[in-house]
């Protein structure tokens, strides 16, 4: 547990080379595949040799390496790749603001603005590169769970729905998929946003789907129902209330409100929200929440719990209405 960090790290660099990617057709030497990812051979040779100690890669009888299972994951190439997850770890800031959790712990302050002297997100804009890997990071951790998330709730009788935060869109897309009688409209800060759905959507979600840009601090586009998927963790209390009364400003008659989170407390997923908890801490200075302190939330921005949908995935749907 100690030394987790250097499994971390050396996971990184494999996956911001591209080595899974190199690998996809078969095995290769390591002087093969110095020289694609522009590599010291000798080097790379260590660093493959720790990770098939770890079973990322196998090295074969001759010397060369394979992908394993797990290095298939880094692909970029596969279903929910959890390359851009790995490559989110080449940012210094990232590893700054983690040397700094025990500055969070005395004090309750956010790490990363403690160090690195601005948010995660004012940073992140400054610095397209990694504005680019976590946005690819999100909708590859969103999209192994949007099928779980679209089927658990019931859309019929919505005819618009805002995708708050909704970065690339692929929760709305999948929603809309499903719902053809909906409209959708992604909403998030200009640098971000997605313009269209992705090319693999069908016609018809194409042709239901809107964007717009700005602050869920200021105001989100009018809407029946508004969903905010990993938003509220990513902020505290304060904060929470400020964009739900945003939401609840923009709502027809009748309108929901859907937050999709991990619910702290839910059995199974202990580990999983409470990590993702820790890390909201040191990143972007939020919290993973329990059902009560959710309906709390709701409550101080004029708003009402009335269902929790738990899905087939570590999300559950959180419904208020005002
Ligand atoms: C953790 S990501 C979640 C993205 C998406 N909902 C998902 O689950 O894949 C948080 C999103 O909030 C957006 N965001 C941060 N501050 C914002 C603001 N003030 N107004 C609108 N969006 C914002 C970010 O750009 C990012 O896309």
């Amino acid at each position: 547990m100690i030394t987790g960090f250097r499994l971390s790290a050396a996971i990184m660099v494999a996956a911001d080379l591209g080595l899974a990617d190199q690998l996809a057709d078969g095995p290769r030497t390591v002087a093969d595949l110095a020289e694609a990812v522009s590599a010291d051979a000798d080097t790379l040779n260590r660093l493959l040799r720790a990770l098939a100690t770890v079973g990322v890669y196998a090295e074969q009888p001759d010397g060369s390496y394979a992908n394993t299972e797990l290095g298939e994951g880094l692909r970029s190439d596969v279903p929910s790749s959890m390359r851009p997850l790995a490559r989110t770890l080449t940012d210094p800031a990232l590893w700054a603001a983690y040397g700094h959790l025990g500055h969070s712990v005395r004090t309750g302050e956010n790490a990363f603005r403690a160090v690195n002297g601005v948010d995660v997100w004012t940073h992140r804009l400054a610095k397209p590169e990694h504005n680019e890997i976590f946005n690819d990071n999100m909708t590859a951790l969103t999209s192994l769970v949007v099928d779980a998330v679209a089927s658990a709730y019931d859309f019929s009788g919505l005819s618009t729905l805002v995708d708050v935060g909704g970065g690339q869109g692929s929760l709305l897309e999948a929603i809309l998929d499903r719902n053809p009688e909906l409209h959708g409209i992604v909403f998030d800060q200009a640098g971000v946003v997605a313009q269209a759905p992705t090319p693999g959507a069908s016609e018809s979600v194409a042709s239901r789907w809107s964007t717009a840009s700005g602050s869920f601090f200021d105001e989100v586009p009018r809407a029946d129902a508004h969903i905010l998927k990993s938003i509220l963790h990513d902020w505290e209390d304060d904060e929470c209330i400020e964009i739900l009364r945003t939401c609840r400003k923009s709502l027809n008659d009748d309108g929901v409100v859907l937050v999709v989170e991990t619910v702290i407390g839910r059995l199974g997923h202990e580990v999983d929200a409470a990590f993702s908890d820790i890390n909201m801490l040191v990143m972007p200075g939020g919290r993973e929440r329990s059902e009560e302190e959710f309906a709390a939330l709701f409550e101080a921005a004029g708003l009402h719990l009335t269902n929790v949908v738990h899905t087939k995935s570590r999300m559950a749907v959180l419904e208020a209405k005002g």
